[in-house]
């Protein structure tokens, strides 16, 4: 009977998922997400918005987590994270035909909303044992690396951008919400004047140094999240930590880490630079990669304080959080040297719009590529035959 009653219920998720696939994601843009929240917050607007735009985000991406190997999609870590997502798109869809105009129905949606939120809590970490598991009983070949590296990006930024819409709501809405007396104009979790200079600041462990452009005496600052914030600028000052206290060792004194914050008329750039000995270009490309990480792996008993230290997703994540807003996150080294990590982050809210992937034919031929020839010539390292130059 239970077996019967499950059945039928994969069998509608897998249908609801078909149709809300179809329809693309609606990217928003920071300057909407802020009229939204200032001038007409409204429970109503936002609950009927979310009961449709939140199927149509989850469908899509759900659509594209089938498409990975069957070996990652049978592990349980993987099951697992599709399992919540099947939840919280079932849960949504109880509302489909509910009356906005009924208090109790918005209540209840919130209710779900936070719920939904908490559930999907752990999906990095849970995602990443997934594909560690993967790797360490299959092995891994290019085509498939190249398959979960473009899915890992799609799946978190889309995590990213439902996170902001649960967000806003339960910010807006929720019954506890109180006004956070530190930043009182702030609309959710956007802050209209977010000071870059203070939070690339925020690491107030030495040794750092901190400097604003001739331009930038005064306090700079622009429409943002400060949270998303914090976490690409902590991430970058982790990483020049740990590569400067690595080539120092036990030195009494340590090359300081400097950050740099610049506002032009499209860019706002935060750059974090350290003398930690850089990295060869040859490997940089690779560091932006999930499974890529020269520290010890973390240990999956949950033992660690420090969640995801070490899964080698500081920087891959924090470049979704800068893309997410139609920034950037790139990094220039001088190996034997050190490394500049650039943040970029559009100055204008208006420009500053969700970065959204959505299931279609393109999507969907990148996981069926096989792997042709390279079409450049792989270098030998010595010319077989010099003879044959002179022929010619
Ligand atoms: N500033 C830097 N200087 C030298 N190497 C760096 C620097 N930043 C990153 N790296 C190299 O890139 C790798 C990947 O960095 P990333 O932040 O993505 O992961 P991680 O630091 O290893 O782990 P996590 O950030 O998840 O705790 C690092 O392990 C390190 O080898
Ligand atoms: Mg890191």
């Amino acid at each position: 009977m239970r077996i019967l009653r499950f059945l039928r219920s994969s069998v509608s998720v897998g249908k609801n998922i078909d149709y809300y696939s179809k329809f693309s994601p609606s990217p928003l843009s920071m300057k909407q997400f802020l009229d939204f929240g200032s001038e007409n917050a409204c429970e109503k607007t936002s609950f009927t918005f979310l009961r449709h735009e939140l199927p149509v985000r989850l469908a899509n991406i759900m659509k594209e987590i089938n498409l990975l190997p069957d070996n990652l999609l049978r592990t349980p870590s993987v099951r697992l994270v599709q399992g919540w997502y099947m939840q919280s798109l079932q849960e949504i869809l109880e509302f489909k035909e509910k009356n906005a105009g009924d208090d109790k129905v918005t209540y209840d949606f919130t209710e779900a909303v936070i719920r939904i939120r908490n559930r999907h809590n752990d999906v990095i970490p849970t995602m990443a044992q997934g594909v560690v598991e993967y790797k360490e009983t299959h092995g891994t070949d290019p085509v498939v690396s190249q398959n979960v590296q473009y899915f890992l990006d799609r799946f978190y930024m889309s995590r990213i951008s439902i996170r902001m819409l649960l967000n806003q709501h339960t910010l807006l809405f929720g019954v506890n919400v109180k006004v956070n007396p530190a930043h009182p104009k702030q609309i959710g979790s956007i802050d209209p004047n977010c000071c870059v200079s203070d939070d690339a600041a925020l690491t107030n462990v030495t040794p750092m140094k901190m400097h604003g452009t001739s331009a930038t005496v005064q306090p700079v600052t622009v429409v943002y999240v400060p949270s998303h914030l914090y976490h690409m600028v902590f991430e970058l000052f982790k990483n020049a930590m740990r590569a400067t206290m690595e080539l120092y060792g036990d030195a009494m004194e340590y090359p300081p880490i400097h950050a740099q914050v610049a506002l032009g008329t499209e860019d706002l750039t935060v750059k974090v630079s350290d003398r930690g000995g850089g990295v060869p270009l040859r490997k940089i490309d690779r560091l932006f990669t999930y499974t890529y990480s020269t520290a010890p792996r973390p240990s999956s008993d949950g033992a660690r304080a420090a969640p995801l230290a070490g899964y080698g997703h500081g920087l891959p994540i924090s470049r979704l959080y800068a893309r997410y807003f139609q920034g950037d996150l790139k990094l220039y080294s001088l190996e034997g040297y050190g490394t500049d990590a650039v943040i970029y982050i559009r100055a204008l809210s208006t420009e500053s719009i969700e970065r959204l992937p959505v299931y279609n034919k393109s999507a969907w031929k990148h996981y069926k590529t096989i792997q042709e020839a390279d079409d450049w010539c792989v270098p030998s390292k010595e010319p077989k035959d010099m003879t044959t130059f002179r022929s010619f």
